[in-house]
């Protein structure tokens, strides 16, 4: 990250205001709701989408019987927009976000938001914010959070008649302090599990984060940030942390390692990394993970919207008898993860060129 004084402001005079233009503390900024200046919101009602509209006030008005409160009808997405040295703002492969928002909703039955409208949508609401996306070399971004959720009343067991898509954005920074140069140390959780064979692990709904919450606050209290699910089903394979894909890497045999697994969430992060690590020769490969094979890696890296490439320090699992194992990555920051972290960031950030076209300027 850049000093403040070092900041460049850009700007694009046919911009709203031009990036990094709302008075923020822009080089402090953390993973947290911050206020903007408008959402966007469309209502899906008589079987159609209605037409979208921009509101500023971050309060929504819903019926008391809507199928998200009581049923949790409801998924979300996450990506983010990057501001160039040139001015321009640059969302990360919204047409991903935009498939898998339609995987998510089919999952639990909401009605389908054709991929240019949710596009549009995204596009839309950084222009609205413009002034809010940190400004280029700030190492912030404009992370977008689309929601979809049933807002109509339903109480017999059944989909809602009436849904509410929503795009909030809030500028944020890392999500685990320190960034890349603070490696996390991670808990493998025994006592829990985020998702079932066949259940809804692999789509971004509401509950699987509600899931989450008893054992991700217990392992902060332990002095763990990040936690480890095994597969429910044997608790021997390695499936995901709470907030982000796992990837292992063997050095030596210069492999990406990552759980195949139809309980976790396909990562648009870990996809790319994935390209980027064969563009420079590693081995790819998707399979399952035993436990015991984590002392074959040099580094694990956890990798998401949120959480981008974040170095796992190390990994501990405690048995029933409160013994612990231990498994112990770099100290520092690994060279494969570093690397990663750099070509995916220079990317976004428009500092390299973007040979898979995985940039969509606002
Ligand atoms: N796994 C979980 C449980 C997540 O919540 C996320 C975040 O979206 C990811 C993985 C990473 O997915 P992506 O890289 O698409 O953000
Ligand atoms: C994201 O990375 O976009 C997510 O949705 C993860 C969330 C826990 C912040």
């Amino acid at each position: 990250k850049q000093p403040l004084s070092r900041l460049s402001v850009a700007t694009d005079i046919n911009a709203v205001g031009a990036p990094g233009t709302a008075d923020l503390p822009w080089s402090e900024l953390g993973f947290e709701f911050r206020p903007t200046k408008s959402h966007l919101r469309m209502t899906y009602r008589d079987g159609k989408w209605q037409e979208p509209e921009m509101v500023e006030s971050p309060y929504i008005n819903v019926h008391i019987g809507a199928t998200a409160l009581h049923y949790g009808q409801a998924c979300f997405e996450g990506l983010k927009a990057f501001a160039h040295e040139d001015g321009s703002v640059n969302l990360f492969r919204p047409d991903e976000n935009a498939k898998r928002i339609n995987r998510s909703g089919h999952r639990v039955m909401m009605p389908e938001i054709p991929v240019e409208t949710f596009i549009k949508a995204c596009n839309d609401v950084v222009k609205d914010n413009v002034a809010y996306v940190p400004p280029y070399g700030s190492g912030g971004a404009l992370y977008l959070r689309p929601l979809l959720f049933g807002s109509g009343p339903r109480i017999g067991l059944q989909p809602a008649e009436e849904y509410t898509f929503i795009v909030m954005v809030i500028p944020v920074g890392d999500y685990y302090k320190g960034g890349l140069a603070a490696p996390v140390n991670g808990l493998i959780v025994d006592d829990y599990d985020r998702a079932a064979p066949k259940g809804v692990g692999a789509a971004k709904v509401a509950g699987n984060y509600a899931a989450d919450l008893i054992p991700n606050m217990a392992a902060k209290k332990k002095g763990f940030p990040i936690c480890l699910y095994l597969d429910a089903a044997t608790h021997t394979l390695v499936e995901e942390f709470s907030t982000s894909n796992f990837i292992g890497i063997d050095n030596e045999n210069k492999k990406y390692i990552t759980p195949k697994s139809d309980s976790v969430l396909p990562s648009i992060t870990n996809k790319s990394l994935q390209t980027l690590a064969k563009d420079e020769g590693m081995t790819v490969e998707q399979r399952d993970i035993e436990v015991a094979e984590l002392s074959t890696f040099d580094e694990v890296i956890a990798c998401g919207t949120a959480v981008v490439v974040t170095p796992i320090g190390s990994l501990t699992r405690f048995d029933g008898n409160g013994e612990e194992s231990k498994y112990q990555f770099t100290e520092d920051v690994g060279e494969t993860t570093r690397r990663l972290y750099d070509t995916v960031r220079n990317i976004q950030n428009g500092e390299i060129e973007d040979t898979h076209n995985w940039n969509y300027k606002v």
